[in-house]
């Protein structure tokens, strides 16, 4: 019997795997400037962390989790007809998302001490969802994601909000294949009385809607908005629009990050009816649309403030805020908007055998490159001159070292350039003694000596 991966999951083969260690690289880099340190959470929590964190009532806790139990309690709960009986701390689920799980980690390990700079954090990682799989929906998908913990100033989301357009642009993701959408869904002070205002809204309207909104019409009525039915999109769109409800603060924060945005020339719509999926947001929330995919999977990363989580997961009020991108709707974006470079594997120096006779020489200059920090590959299994040239080719060297008896009885090996496809002979012990000392980021023809004259 041979098995395939899960439903809804894909494996990492190296070429894929190759564009999800750049994006890593891409964020490490750029993320560092912005003075963000790299984290990770485990890959499961206590279920109480998510239902908590990101909200009962929402589709991710609500249907979308994994639940996790060890084998024991997993046989007892069979026995018992129910898992009433397991403790909190047995309860567990895979992450749905980084949030909450690193949110619970700054509160453990006390990483936000009072009066002190923001906790600057950012992970990349599987998150695991239980949807039903399509492309760009995946249940074992992949987020980069960067939170900060301590800030309430509008600089914090202005920044939070450039740092994921640059790294979409580093990509390169061409800015006219994306939008940036931006919101306010302002705080406990004005929410709860917004909130009402569009549950009454649903419930006048409530017989052209689907069942869905009208069954959440009380405990979530702002997902009414994402709701994909045409007749319930018709009554959103006259439904109250939060900006026009704001408190004084929420308006002033809100008007304060967008005029940070404009100042870094940050192109964004508003778009009064982003409520993204998960209940803690606060205040300013986010989401950037690849306009080349499908729009049931467009979005390809989001987030916002989330001032009240802290607290939610048993901390002292901290204020937070961040984001998270999904690698794979990143990758479709790259691919439809043509922007998919090919990550293809490379080695500096290939070195090639004529004959069995120079192995060990060959091995031996291998292995000084290879010490030296280069990637150099040869033959491991006593093929031809020809089917060497061919395996050279496919890793992309740069150049090929022969090896042959008849130039090593002087001292010299023969250097291909294997872009110009030009020849050169070269001494092999200084060649060996300029590789030994490698230190530069190209292998060109001053790596390999002349051979000396006479
Ligand atoms: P989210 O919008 O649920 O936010 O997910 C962020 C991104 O993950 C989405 O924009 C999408 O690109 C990707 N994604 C989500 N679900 C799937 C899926 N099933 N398959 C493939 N990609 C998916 C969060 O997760 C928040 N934790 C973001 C955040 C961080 N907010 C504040 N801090």
């Amino acid at each position: 019997m041979a098995y395939n991966s899960p439903e809804g999951t894909v494996d990492l083969l190296p070429g894929a795997a190759r564009h999800w260690r750049h994006a890593q690289d891409v964020a490490a880099r750029l993320f560092s400037a912005y003075g963000y340190d790299f984290m990770e959470t485990p890959i499961f929590e206590q279920t109480e962390v998510f239902t908590r964190g990101i909200g009962e009532a929402t589709d991710v806790v609500n249907k979308e989790m994994f639940v996790v139990r060890s084998g024991e309690n997993y046989r007892r709960s069979l026995e018992a007809g129910t898992d009433a009986g397991l403790k909190g701390k047995s309860r567990l689920s895979l992450r749905p998302e980084g949030t909450a799980g690193v949110v619970r980690a700054v509160v453990q390990h006390n990483l936000v001490e009072q009066g002190a700079t923001p906790a600057k954090l950012y992970y990349a990682g599987p998150m695991f969802r239980a949807e039903r799989p399509q492309k760009g929906r995946l249940r074992e998908f992949h987020q980069i994601g960067a939170e900060c913990l301590g800030s309430t100033e509008p600089t914090a989301d202005a920044e939070m909000i450039i740092m994921l357009v640059r790294f979409y642009e580093k990509m390169g993701i061409p800015a006219s294949d994306m939008t940036l959408y931006v919101n306010s869904m302002g705080d406990e002070r004005c929410r709860p009385a917004y909130r009402a205002m569009v549950r009454d809204h649903i419930l006048s309207h409530a017989d052209e809607m689907c069942e869905e909104c009208r069954r959440r019409a009380d405990a979530n009525p702002l997902r009414a908005f994402d709701c994909k039915n045409a007749a319930c999109a018709h009554v959103m769109a006259s439904a109250p629009r939060i900006t026009d409800h704001l408190c004084d603060d929420c308006r002033s924060h809100y008007e304060a990050v967008k005029s940070y945005l404009d100042v870094a020339g940050i192109v964004y719509e508003e778009d009064p009816t982003l409520v993204r999926g998960l209940d803690y947001y606060t205040r300013t929330v986010f989401e950037v649309q690849s306009n080349a995919i499908d729009a049931a999977q467009n979005a390809i990363g989001g987030g916002g403030r989330y001032d009240r989580l802290a607290e939610t997961v048993g901390g002292r009020p901290t204020p937070g805020l961040g984001f998270a991108l999904g690698y794979e709707r990143v990758m479709l974006a790259l691919e439809a908007s043509g922007a998919l470079a090919e990550a293809s594997p490379y080695v500096d120096l290939y070195v090639a055998c004529v004959d069995a006779t120079v192995r060990s020489v060959a091995f031996d200059l291998v292995r000084t490159a290879r010490d030296a920090g280069l990637r150099v590959e040869m033959d491991h299994q006593g093929k031809s001159l020809k089917s060497q040239f061919k395996a050279a080719g496919k890793m992309n060297a740069r150049k090929v070292i022969v090896v042959g008896p008849d130039e090593l009885e002087h001292g010299q090996v023969v250097v291909r350039d294997m872009v110009t496809h030009e020849e050169r002979t070269a001494s092999i012990e200084q060649s060996k003694q300029l590789l030994s000392r490698f230190s530069g980021d190209v292998v060109d023809d001053s790596t390999f000596a002349a051979p000396t004259q006479g």
